[in-house]
């Protein structure tokens, strides 16, 4: 809980490393955002700090932060009842992150699979050490708000488990100082599959298997008309023997609040043209008029940035006492900020 209110409060974030958000998105963290304003206090952040561990172009990179934050307010965040904000925009994010960097262990840290991967991927050479630190960023952006809660897809768990022992570590080597925050999985949503190998989950890097929430009519109903499925024809949710099946009955399923049984009595001897062309037309009926209220906001950027200046300064009010007490119980002089 926190002082200024009885509610208890949470914090998210999400990247702005492709021009939209996706479905996997949406579903596993977005709309449980929404619905969480409503009784939580909401902190939800671009995290633009992030976005540059890999190679980001300048304006690109401005751009997307902005489309981002206008995703958020289109997906139905008000910043009326949360706080919205970009994460560079908030200084505490680094400094903090400082601090819990010296608490952290270098195997620790090593040990963090979203690094292994990307690393491999990109090479030793080319890896930065922002990328390696990237989690402590996260820890930081979590207890800086001294978060209760925060609500992901089952891929930042890990990263949620280094929060919470940076956190515990801290408080017993210095004194209470943080809030151990708990990890809010929607579990049947928490992990959207890639349409062309539901063996990956759904992300920006692989663009053919991922709805986009701001994708073209067109261009998502090729996606989802050419997902991959199986050979025996039989609609049924069955995650092991046929993921791309379940994948298109789970999307049904999460977006129109049915249950699978309800969805395959309705496939009964109908075949998946059926059920992709209708998945299609479920999952066009959330992204349109998230597409059409995004374009409308995009036509005041100006507005947008002052929601988004106004958006960090509320965030920065709340997490000056956080830092301010950290600095003290490391033995920092009084008054960081300066
Ligand atoms: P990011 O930007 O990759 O994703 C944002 C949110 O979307 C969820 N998600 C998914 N959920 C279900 N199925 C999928 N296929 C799928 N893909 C993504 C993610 O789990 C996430 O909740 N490291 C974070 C950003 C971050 C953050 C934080 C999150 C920075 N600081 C503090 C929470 C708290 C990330 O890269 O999310």
């Amino acid at each position: 809980m926190t002082s200024s209110s009885q509610k208890p409060r949470i914090f998210s974030g999400i990247q702005p490393t492709a021009d939209s958000f996706h479905i996997g998105n949406l579903l596993g963290a977005l709309r449980e955002w929404v619905k969480l304003q409503e009784t939580h206090d909401s902190f939800f952040c671009v995290v633009d700090q992030h976005a540059i561990t890999i190679d980001q172009d300048p304006e690109i990179l401005r751009k997307r932060t902005l489309v981002s934050f206008a995703q958020l307010l289109a997906v139905g965040l008000d910043p009326k009842k949360c706080t919205v904000f970009a994460q560079s925009q908030v200084a505490a994010h680094s400094q903090l992150s400082w601090v819990l960097q010296c608490q952290t262990g270098f195997g620790e840290a090593s040990r963090m699979t979203q690094f292994k991967d990307k690393s491999s991927k990109a090479g030793n050479d080319r890896s930065t050490v922002g990328l390696f630190t990237y989690p402590i960023l996260q820890a930081a952006d979590i207890l800086l708000y001294q978060a209760n809660g925060v609500p992901v897809g089952e891929d930042q768990r890990q990263h949620l488990e280094l929060t919470r022992d940076l956190a515990q570590r801290f408080n017993s080597k210095f004194g209470e100082t943080f809030v151990v925050p708990e990890v809010l999985v929607v579990k049947e949503t928490s992990r959207i599959v890639d349409l062309q190998d539901p063996s990956a989950k759904m992300s920006k890097s692989s663009p053919s298997g991922c709805v986009f929430l701001l994708d073209e009519n067109k261009t998502a109903e090729k996606k989802i008309k050419s997902a991959v499925t199986d050979s025996d024809a039989v609609v049924r949710f069955d995650e092991l023997n046929k993921p791309g099946v379940s994948n298109l009955l789970a999307l049904q399923k999460a977006i129109n609040n049915t249950s699978i049984e309800s969805l395959e009595s309705e496939y009964s001897g109908r075949g998946y043209g059926d059920l992709k062309k209708e998945t299609f037309e479920v999952v066009l009926s959330v992204i349109e008029p998230i597409r059409t209220r995004v374009n409308q906001l995009l036509t005041d950027p100006a507005e947008l940035e002052s929601l988004m200046n106004k958006g960090a300064q509320k965030a920065r009010d709340a997490a000056e006492p956080t830092l301010n007490l950290v600095y003290d119980r490391i033995g920092f002089p009084a008054n960081p900020q300066g």
